[in-house]
């Protein structure tokens, strides 16, 4: 629960950085009014039947071998990813960081499908972006692009992007500000991507805004994964308008206890 303090904190805040930057003040704001608006929408945990087996199951949807053959090196590298953002203040997987299930996840899938477009919205201190830029760091070729409005909360704010170490940063384009001015001219210039991932805004109208914005730019074999897709229904409505399209939903671990999406595209 926030104090009555911390919110007048992070209300200054958001002023002062609206003087600052008023495109990024602007794009907070827009935040602030979709998740108001949303409110009334619901959740969608109960619209799930996770997967039993989902990591397997992923394999079989992009056309992989199981067990995985790069199993070893996610959980070789796993650690010092956590200890390096635990020793950078606050502890691991409190507030924005992704969790070790989507993370491996992406891991497979960047090592199995060598892809030389990722595109994510979400980054906050970057954990997945640490992965995937490991990832296609050990495939030799790829890049990702990373949207992320920084967030509003002063420790976090400064931590953005802190997982990503120096080394793997050739291969990485950050744009900050919101998907919602981003995502549409990115995916334009580039054309099709192979990877599309969603961890930014879990509001449904900022989800259904980036699916449908991405998916049309999803090669054919490709992923689009998306975080928490209990917040809302959205996911659940977009891929049920798919129906040539496997889906997979799998549990976030234990410490997140919520779901994953994942759509590849036939
Ligand atoms: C759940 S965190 C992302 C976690 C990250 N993917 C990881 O691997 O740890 C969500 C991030 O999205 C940012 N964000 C919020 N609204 C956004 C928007 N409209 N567009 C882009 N990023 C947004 C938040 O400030 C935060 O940095």
């Amino acid at each position: 629960m926030h104090s009555v303090g911390a919110g007048v904190r992070k209300a200054a805040h958001a002023v002062g950085t609206l003087l600052e930057d008023p495109a990024q003040g602007l794009d907070w704001f827009r935040n602030g009014l979709e998740i108001v608006r949303g409110l009334p929408g619901g959740r969608g945990e109960n619209l799930y039947r996770p997967s039993e087996a989902p990591q397997g199951r992923l394999h079989e949807l992009v056309g992989a071998s199981w067990p995985c053959e790069y199993k070893d090196e996610f959980d070789a590298l796993w650690p010092p990813v956590v200890t390096s953002l635990e020793a950078q203040g606050s502890g691991f997987g409190e507030r924005y960081d992704s969790d070790e299930a989507l993370a491996r996840a992406t891991w497979c899938c960047v090592r199995h499908l060598c892809p030389e477009r990722v595109v994510e919205t979400g980054v906050a201190r970057g954990v997945n972006s640490r992965i995937i830029l490991e990832g296609l760091e050990r495939n030799g070729t790829g890049h990702l692009w990373s949207i992320d409005l920084p967030p509003v909360l002063e420790g976090w704010r400064t931590q953005s992007g802190a997982a990503v170490t120096q080394g793997l940063r050739g291969r990485w384009t950050f744009l900050e500000g919101s998907s919602r001015r981003h995502l549409r001219p990115l995916l334009a210039d580039l054309g099709s991507v192979d990877i599309f991932i969603h961890d930014s805004l879990h509001s449904a109208a900022n989800m259904r805004f980036e699916m449908s914005t991405a998916w049309p730019h999803v090669r054919r074999g490709g992923v689009m994964f998306a975080d928490d897709i209990e917040s809302n229904p959205a996911f659940a409505m977009f891929t049920s308008a798919l129906p040539s399209t496997s889906v997979l939903v799998a549990r976030q671990d234990a410490m997140k206890k919520g779901f994953f999406g994942a759509a590849v595209k036939a």
